[in-house]
C-alpha cells in the first residue's frame, strides 16, 4: 500500500486526531531515533524556507539521513529528464519522499510512478497539506477544538495554496470561513462549490477592519504569490489590498489567533508581533512536530510506537 500524502481533505476525524496526537508526542519530546536506517529525500523543485528545513529537521531529529536538492537548476531535470525519471531515480535510493513542485498535480503524478511515500510539500497554487497539518494542530492548541470556528481568510484566496488545503481539510468541524480577498484575488468557484458541496458556510467580503474581525477566532492572513502572477502590474495593483496593523486588534475575542504559513511580505504589520494575538512564528514551530508525524504516518509508525521510543 502506498501512504503518500498528496492532500489530507479526504482524512477521517479518526486519522487527523491521530496525527494531532503524533504531533503533540514529538512537541513534548522532538528527539526519537525512530527512523535509524532510513533516508528522506527533500527535492524542492520550489523555492522554501520553512517546509524544506521542518522536514529536514524533523527526519534528522527521527534519527534519518537526508538527501536532496533545493534548485531544479543543479539537477540532471535542467538537461530534460522527466519528473517521471527523477522520481523513479529517488526511488531506488530514499524511503520517503517530500517533493514541492511549480505544477497542480506533481506530487499526484509522483505518488502514482512509485511505490516509495511521497509527502507534497506543496504543488503549484493547489495543496499543502503538511501545512494544513500544522495548522490544523496549531487550532487545535490555541482554541482547544476544531469544532464550529469562524476562520477568516484573508488576502490572496485564489493562488494561496495553503488556505485552499485548510479549507477542505476543515469540511468536518463545522466552520464558518469568511473570504476576505480582493475582486482580482478571489476564492476560486472550485473551492467555493466545494463549500456548497460539503454544507460549509462561508461569507465573501471585501471590508477589512476593526469591526470586520471582532468575532474571528482564527484570523489567517497570506501573502499575495507574487510568482503565480503573469501580468506584474496586476500584482502591484492588490499587493498591498490588505494589511494588518496593530490598532485593528482593539475589539477581537481574548483567544483570537493571527496565523499566516509565512513567508510574510507587507500584509502584517512588525507592531502586530508584539501583540498575544500574534501566533505566526509559534505556528511555524508547530511544523516540526506536524512533519515528524506525517513522516512517521507514511512509513505506517503508530502513535503507540512513538510513544514507546
Ligand atoms: N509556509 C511555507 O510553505 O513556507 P516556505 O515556502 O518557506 O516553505
Amino acid at each position: 500500500m502506498n501512504r503518500s500524502i498528496v492532500s489530507i481533505a479526504d482524512y477521517s476525524k479518526e486519522k487527523i486526531q491521530s496525527l494531532l496526537d503524533m504531533a503533540a508526542a514529538f512537541e513534548r519530546r522532538p528527539n526519537r531515533r525512530l527512523l535509524e536506517g532510513k533516508v528522506v529525500a527533500t527535492l524542492f523543485f520550489e523555492p522554501s524556507t520553512r517546509t524544506r528545513l521542518s522536514f529536514e529537521t524533523a527526519a534528522n531529529r527521527l534519527g534519518a539521513r537526508v538527501i536532496g536538492f533545493t534548485d531544479p537548476k543543479v539537477t540532471s531535470s535542467s538537461k530534460g529528464e522527466t519528473l517521471k525519471d527523477t522520481i523513479k531515480m529517488v526511488s531506488n535510493y530514499a524511503d520517503v519522499i517530500v517533493m514541492r513542485h511549480r505544477l497542480e498535480g506533481a506530487a499526484l503524478y509522483a505518488s502514482e510512478v512509485t511505490n516509495v511515500p511521497i509527502i507534497n510539500a506543496g504543488d503549484g497554487s493547489n495543496l499543502h497539506p503538511s501545512q494544513t497539518m500544522l495548522d490544523l494542530y496549531s487550532i487545535y492548541k490555541t482554541q482547544g477544538r476544531l469544532e464550529g470556528l469562524n476562520i477568516y481568510l484573508v488576502g490572496d484566496l485564489k493562488y494561496g495554496r495553503t488556505v485552499h488545503s485548510l479549507l477542505m481539510s476543515m469540511r468536518q468541524y463545522n466552520p464558518t470561513f469568511h473570504f476576505i480577498a480582493p475582486r482580482e484575488l478571489e476564492m476560486p468557484d472550485e473551492y467555493k462549490r466545494y463549500c456548497k458541496d460539503n454544507g460549509i458556510r462561508f461569507k465573501e467580503r471585501q471590508d477589512f477592519t476593526e469591526d470586520t474581525i471582532a468575532d474571528a477566532d482564527i484570523l489567517y492572513m497570506t501573502r499575495v504569490q507574487k510568482e503565480r502572477f503573469t501580468d506584474l502590474m496586476e500584482y502591484e495593483r492588490v499587493k498591498d489590498a490588505y494589511i494588518l496593523r496593530a490598532d485593528m486588534l482593539g475589539k477581537c475575542r481574548d483567544k483570537m489567533k493571527i496565523l499566516h504559513p509565512l513567508p510574510r511580505v507587507n500584509e502584517i504589520e512588525y507592531a502586530v508581533d508584539d501583540s498575544p494575538h500574534a501566533y505566526y512564528f509559534q505556528q511555524a514551530q508547530n511544523g516540526l512536530y506536524a512533519r515528524e508525524a506525517l513522516i512517521c504516518d507514511v512509513l505506517g509508525i503508530t502513535l503507540e510506537e512513538i510513544l514507546k521510543k
